[in-house]
């Protein structure tokens, strides 16, 4: 076993591919909305490990669960079904649109299954060259190869040899755009309600309607991801909820486990028909462990308390962000909904997110961006409302500091 003293920082660039660059802290405890580092250093988190984190770090709900369920069964493959797999999949189609249910272990694994299972219907319900994607610029749908392939950001997918092919990208929330490009060789339209890695841009209501109607009228699937906008994030459980508007297809993942892994990919019986034993499969999708999981986190984000406490929580981090930039003017508009919130920074700070979060983590507060220019925040649902307050003061003076060295 590795000694404890010498896993510091400089040990990832020793022993980890080097894909990301992680902050220059590790953190070792979480409890709520607070995070200790290795030299015992206090954090406020508005990450939430990414959207995750929907009840906090180690929610006692959680813990009781999976400690519980672990003394039980862990593992035992999908050659037999489980118990906590089957009552997750009952509970997630009485939330939702949804009559069939199939678990993974990512949002790029749902959404891979997602994808598959549009073209299978497509092909075996319509014709063999129905398989046009329409996807959006700027949109995220994980890091598989068909999923870079899909999302709207080409730095992911380039390099790694020929992509998959048939997928066309147009401007998101462009109505007309996407008329022009949708026929009857056109599988599924695959957006994010709200978009998020790209920058939280919500669909407009005309828009996602308007997809709606197109889809309908060339016989192709709406497929929404929502992998970082649902499980409360936006209030409700799931954004679409919002819109009244129906996808055939829907994934999820992230708070779905609150920080243990699993996601699912939701859809309709008729669609659900195109796949037949075989047709695809996980190893460790829909396992006890992360189901059980799954089921307390649903029972405890689905409920009136938390998800209408989403709004008021959005209203106090909106109101500071306000604050804010009245004083240090750094903010061009805030965007997203519920807690799912970018300050998108001024011109004149384009490309700058990353020094201010870096600033904001020496004052005791861990936030995200989104790209290299808006600041973003995916709390937990049920952060406490002093916490917000307290992290945002921490916020505020990181800010004033980080102007004051980049004006001088
Ligand atoms: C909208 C969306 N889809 C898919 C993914 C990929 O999820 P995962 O990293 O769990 O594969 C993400 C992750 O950020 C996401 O935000």
């Amino acid at each position: 076993m590795v000694e404890n003293k010498i896993i510091n920082r400089n040990s990832y660039d020793q022993v980890m591919l080097p894909i990301y660059a992680p902050a220059d802290f590790i953190p070792v405890r979480g409890q709520g909305s607070r995070v200790w580092d290795q030299q015992g250093q206090e954090y406020i988190d508005f990450a939430g490990g990414i959207a995750v984190l929907a009840l906090g770090h180690c929610h006692p709900a959680l813990v009781n669960a999976l400690k519980q369920q672990s003394e039980k069964l862990w593992h035992i493959s999908n050659v037999f079904t489980n118990e906590p797999a089957l009552t997750l999949a009952q509970k997630l189609i009485d939330a939702t649109f949804a009559q069939k249910v199939f678990f993974a272990n990512s949002g790029a694994e749902a959404n891979e299954a997602a994808f598959k299972l549009a073209r299978r219907y497509a092909i075996t319900r319509h014709h063999p060259n129905k398989t046009k994607i329409i996807a959006f610029h700027q949109a995220f749908h994980g890091r598989t190869f068909f999923t870079v392939a899909v999302g709207g950001q080409p730095k992911y997918a380039e390099g790694f040899g020929p992509k998959p092919a048939d997928i066309v990208h147009v401007p998101f929330n462009d109505l007309a755009a996407v008329r022009a490009v949708i026929d009857d060789h056109t599988c599924a339209v695959v957006l994010e309600p709200i978009q998020g890695e790209g920058g939280i841009t919500p669909a407009t209501m005309a828009f996602l309607h308007g997809v709606r109607a197109l889809c309908d009228k060339h016989q192709a699937l709406l497929v929404f991801d929502e992998v970082q906008s649902g499980m409360g994030r936006t209030g409700k459980l799931y954004a679409y909820q919002h819109y009244g508007v129906q996808p055939d297809i829907l994934t999820t993942a992230k708070a779905l486990g609150g920080g243990f892994p699993i996601s699912a990919m939701l859809t309709t019986d008729t669609i659900s028909a195109a796949m037949e034993t075989g047709a695809h499969g996980t190893t460790y999708g829909g396992n006890p462990l992360a189901c059980t999981v799954g089921c307390v986190a649903l029972d405890i984000i689905n409920t009136p308390a938390v998800l209408m406490g989403v709004e008021k929580r959005y209203d106090i981090f909106i109101h500071a962000l306000e604050k804010i930039n009245q004083k240090y003017g750094i903010f061009h508009e805030f965007r997203g909904k519920g807690l799912l919130i970018g300050a998108v920074l001024k011109a004149e700070y384009q490309g700058k997110a990353r020094e201010i979060l870096q600033q904001a983590a020496k004052l005791g507060v861990m936030l995200l961006s989104a790209g290299d220019s808006i600041l973003r925040f995916t709390p937990s649902l049920i952060i406490p409302e002093d916490e917000i307050i307290e992290g945002m003061m921490r916020l505020e003076i990181a800010i004033s500091q980080w102007l004051s060295r980049y004006d001088s």
